[in-house]
């Protein structure tokens, strides 16, 4: 197991489209799958892309194993999202509706956005061991699938901002509030 440093925005890495996982249920992806969990644990996050890491591949987890109190702390509104690895995946929006919400990002730390969302999605891609992902979802898991989808082609979400004074930092925007300062 091994805690990785995430990369900040402005590393080129961040900005590049991420190549699909060719090869499931190898030693190499079970070990970088154990890093993305690792990593996303000690920063409390609610999900992580494998380029944040500084591995271009279409990788992506999130969610929470029920125990997570960390996590619930962080999103305390959030409806709970089951702890997920999803590889190469597809997003189809469902309908029109676009939700607007509150996202943070362990690669921009110490800042919240008001981001723009399709509310209901559809959604399919493989776990580690190539069985097939297809999900019918909606609100906060919905988000943080298309947030975190996002990083494999290169977009972090302040990219998706409609107005930046939906912007800023998070001790500023929420200064009562025992959010944590990533
Ligand atoms: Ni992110």
């Amino acid at each position: 197991m091994a805690i990785k440093t995430v990369l900040r925005m402005g590393d080129s890495i961040l900005l590049m489209k991420a190549t699909p996982v060719e090869q499931f249920d190898t030693p190499a992806l079970h070990e970088l799958i154990q890093d993305l969990e690792d990593t996303m644990q000690h920063m409390n996050g609610a999900g992580i892309a494998a380029p944040q890491i500084g591995v271009s591949v279409r990788v992506v987890i999130f969610g929470q194993k029920e125990s997570d109190e960390r996590v619930k702390r962080r999103y305390p509104d959030a409806d709970a999202v089951p702890y997920t690895v999803l590889i190469n995946p597809t997003l189809m929006p469902l309908g029109n509706e676009i939700e607007k919400d509150w996202e943070g990002c362990l690669s921009v730390p110490g800042m919240r956005g008001i981001v723009p969302r399709h509310t209901r999605l559809h959604y399919t891609g493989f776990d580690q061991y190539g069985n097939k992902i297809d999900r019918l979802v909606s609100g906060f898991h919905a988000r943080v699938v298309q947030h975190e989808c996002d990083h494999l082609d290169g977009i972090l979400y302040p990219m998706r901002i409609l107005d930046l004074k939906d912007f800023g930092y998070t001790d500023v925007l929420f200064p009562n509030q025992d959010i944590q300062n990533d």
